[in-house]
């Protein structure tokens, strides 16, 4: 194995960052915990746990209906969060962030909402060859409805979109284009920007899925002109069932709702029913309000941290990290594009991506083995299922040490 050159952040205190997350602290199979599964779930602060706790002892009632004090108060916290949202990604008007499960729900209610009512036969989406299946799954049920064609952007053996393609790909049929931000089987990190501005050009609104990105760097849906953006709580500090849809108020106002019933109603009648405004029309029944209060709370923690330290402490991270692991013989990096968040994707030769979850497991490490929710990016680099670490700002270089000792051992198992 090669000597690798470890280097440090000056500005980052991780072992201050850690203490407040609790569940870091705690030993597995008797060693300490290694946490590289942050691209399925991140853990959660102090903080979080605390609102949560507040909430569900002083506060917990249901929201927007009652005009008692319980009712108004855990009303409040929720329209809280969501005014945290809206400075958090720079939106124009709190009404444009909708509360959702996550983004598979986020990306079905545009699908449902946007593309049942404004795209038809012959009619053509465009994604790309490495979406996760929530932002394929939703697309297809739609073209199988209307008999819309959905389209692919190829990407290249690093696992970068080509952008030549996506471009000749555009024209006057197309009516829709979504696409992952960050990949989370790769971790690309892919040009959105320039994604958008192309689509604007016919006239197409694009829908971010941000879940892999949000954790990683500023996204600021203003700056970028997406149409939609959508994030998972549970990705970025937060209780899982917590998310946002961003939409721009022009199209949410002209979409039509997602699911039907309470608080997503002005009158109902037998003969009509009439809708709320934005942004209850798109909020039936009662919503996961402790999670996305502990999103709010999420988002105060990320305020009080330095990110820009964060993420240039991330960068430096996986820098050592892909150095390490690519020192290894026998180890195979997937996805090597120049533009990357801190997602490392690799196989073992000879030994499946399952054994080697299974091995680190019993070293107290946490990755990912599978497929991550993207059948065609392994299709692509003819892989059943890749091995997965993904880090966030409280992993620390001494794990990724530990990482490489435990995949030699998995090498010297197999040997
Ligand atoms: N989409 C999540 C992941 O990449 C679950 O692990």
């Amino acid at each position: 194995m090669k000597a690798v050159k470890k280097m440090k952040s000056n500005d980052w205190d991780v072992e201050k960052i850690r203490a407040d997350f609790p569940v870091l602290s705690q030993t597995v199979n008797g060693k300490p915990l290694v946490y590289l599964d942050n691209g399925a779930s991140s853990q959660v602060p102090n903080l979080v746990i605390e609102r949560g706790s507040k909430y569900l002892q002083e506060e917990h009632s249901n929201i927007h209906r009652g005009v008692h004090y319980l009712s108004q108060k855990a009303t409040n916290a929720y329209e809280g969060a969501r005014e945290k949202v809206k400075r958090f990604i720079n939106a124009r008007d709190v009404k444009e962030c909708i509360f959702v499960r996550g983004c598979t729900e986020g990306i079905n209610l545009v699908a449902h909402g946007y593309g049942r009512k404004f795209i038809g036969a012959g009619d053509e989406i465009i994604i790309s060859a490495m979406e996760h299946h929530a932002n394929i799954v939703p697309w297809q049920m739609l073209c199988e409805e209307k008999g819309a064609i959905l389209r692919v952007i190829p990407m290249n053996e690093r696992g970068e979109l080509i952008i030549d393609e996506y471009e000749a790909m555009l024209n006057e049929r197309t009516k829709f284009v979504s696409i992952i931000h960050v990949s989370n089987a790769l971790g690309t990190i892919n040009p959105v920007k320039e994604i958008i501005q192309a689509a604007h050009k016919f006239g197409v609104p694009v829908l971010l899925d941000s879940a892999q990105a949000v954790p990683h760097m500023a996204v600021d849906v203003q700056d970028l002109d997406c149409d939609f953006m959508t994030f998972s709580g549970h990705k970025m500090f937060a209780p899982t069932g917590s998310g946002i849809l961003y939409g721009k108020k022009e199209l949410l106002e002209k979409m039509n709702p997602f699911q039907g019933g309470g608080d997503m109603i002005r009158t109902v009648t037998f003969e009509k029913t009439t809708y709320a405004g934005l942004p209850n029309k798109f909020e039936a029944g009662t919503p996961a309000i402790a999670s996305n209060i502990g999103l709010g709370a999420a988002i105060d923690y990320l305020n009080s941290i330095d990110r820009d330290a964060a993420f240039q402490y991330e960068e430096e991270l996986l820098k050592y990290a892909t150095e390490r692991l690519s020192a290894i013989e026998g180890v195979k990096l997937i996805g090597t594009a120049r533009e990357k968040a801190s997602v490392i994707s690799f196989t073992i030769e000879n030994v499946h991506p399952h054994d080697i979850g299974t091995i680190l497991d019993q070293s107290g490490i946490a990755v990912r083995a599978g497929h991550h929710c993207a059948q065609p990016v392994m299709q692509f680099f003819q892989v059943p299922a890749t091995a997965r670490v993904s880090f966030a700002f409280y992993n620390t270089f001494e794990e990724v040490d530990v990482l490489v000792d435990s995949i030699q051992k998995v090498i010297d198992v197999f040997a």
